[in-house]
C-alpha cells in the first residue's frame, strides 16, 4: 500500500529540477501521475524514469499560459487517471535584472508564467475538483514570496502573488471540498540555478560561478542549499489525505533561512 494509491495528480513544469523529484516520488507511493512541462522531451524522459521503476505516469505537453492547451492536456489526464485529486503548480522561471533596470517586459514575463497561470491552471483544475467534491490545489512559492530581492524584483513579486492566490483559493474552493496550500523552498540545486548563476555573473552582480547560489546559501540554517529529494517528504504530507484539515497556508522548507 502506498500513500498515494490511486491518486490522480498533475505537477507542471515536472520535466526537470523540483517538479521531477515530486513526480518521481508520487508515482513510488503508488500515485498517477501527469508530467506536464513546456519541454515535451523533458516529460517524456521524467515518464521513462517513473515507467522503468515500476510507477505509473503519463507526458503532458503545454505552456502553463496557454488556456486551451492546459485545458485539452487536462482533460486527457483525466481520461487516463480516472480524476484528478491533486494539481501541483510548479512551473516557475526567473529572468534577474538590476532594480533600476528592470522592464515592463521582465516584469510581464515573469509574473505571466509565475502568478496567472497559477490562478488560470487553478480555474481549470477546479472545473474537474468541483464535481467530485474533493481535491488539493499546491503551489510552489519561495521565500521570494516572503522577501523581496533587489535583483529579483519581479520574481518575488510573483512569488508574493503566489501565497496571495493560495489564500483566495482557500477561502474560493473550500465549500466544494477543496484546500489549497504553497509551500517555500530556499535555495534548491536545480538547473534553475545554472541559469541564474549565468544570468548573475553576465550582470556583474557576481565575478565567479557558483558565487551566487554559495552566497544565497549562507544563511540556511541547515548549513547546505537543499537537494530536490529533500522537498519530497512534504509534497508528500501536501498531496496525501495526512494534510486533509490543512488550506490556506505556505509552509517553509528552506532549512531554516527565512523565520517568519
Ligand atoms: N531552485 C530553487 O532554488 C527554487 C527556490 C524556490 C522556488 N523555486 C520554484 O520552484 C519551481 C521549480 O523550479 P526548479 O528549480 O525545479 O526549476 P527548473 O528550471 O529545474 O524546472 C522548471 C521546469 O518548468 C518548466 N517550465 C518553465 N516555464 C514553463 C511554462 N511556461 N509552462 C510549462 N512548463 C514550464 C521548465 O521547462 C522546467 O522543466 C519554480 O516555480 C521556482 O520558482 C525554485
Amino acid at each position: 500500500m502506498g500513500r498515494l494509491d490511486n491518486k490522480g495528480i498533475i505537477v507542471t513544469g515536472a520535466g526537470s529540477g523540483i517538479g521531477r523529484a515530486f513526480v518521481n516520488g508520487f508515482a513510488r507511493e503508488g500515485a498517477k501521475v501527469g508530467v506536464l512541462d513546456l519541454d515535451p522531451a523533458a516529460a517524456e524522459k521524467v515518464v521513462a524514469e517513473i515507467t522503468a521503476a515500476g510507477g505509473q505516469a503519463i507526458a503532458l505537453a503545454a505552456n502553463v499560459t496557454d488556456r486551451d492547451a492546459i485545458r485539452g492536456e487536462f482533460t486527457r489526464f483525466t481520461e487516463w487517471a480516472g480524476r484528478l485529486d491533486v494539481l501541483f503548480n510548479n512551473a516557475g522561471f526567473n529572468k534577474p535584472m538590476p532594480f533600476l533596470e528592470v522592464t515592463e517586459e521582465n516584469w510581464n514575463a515573469i509574473l505571466r508564467v509565475n502568478g496567472w497561470a497559477v490562478l488560470m491552471c487553478t480555474q481549470e483544475a477546479a472545473r474537474l475538483m468541483i464535481p467530485q467534491g474533493s481535491g488539493k490545489i499546491i503551489n510552489t512559492s519561495s521565500v521570494a514570496g516572503r522577501q523581496g530581492y533587489p535583483d529579483f524584483t519581479p520574481y518575488s513579486a510573483s512569488k508574493f502573488a503566489v501565497n496571495a492566490i493560495t489564500q483566495a483559493t482557500a477561502r474560493a474552493l473550500a465549500k466544494h471540498g477543496i484546500t489549497c496550500n504553497s509551500f517555500s523552498p530556499g535555495v534548491v540545486v536545480t538547473p534553475l540555478w545554472d541559469a541564474l548563476d549565468k544570468d548573475l555573473m553576465e550582470m556583474g552582480a557576481t565575478s565567479k560561478p557558483k558565487e551566487s547560489i554559495d552566497s544565497f546559501s549562507a544563511d540556511i540554517l541547515m548549513g547546505h542549499p537543499a537537494e530536490p529529494e529533500e522537498l519530497v517528504g512534504t509534497a508528500l504530507y501536501l498531496a496525501s489525505s495526512d494534510s486533509d484539515y490543512l488550506t490556506g497556508q505556505t509552509i517553509m522548507i528552506d532549512g531554516g533561512k527565512v523565520l517568519i
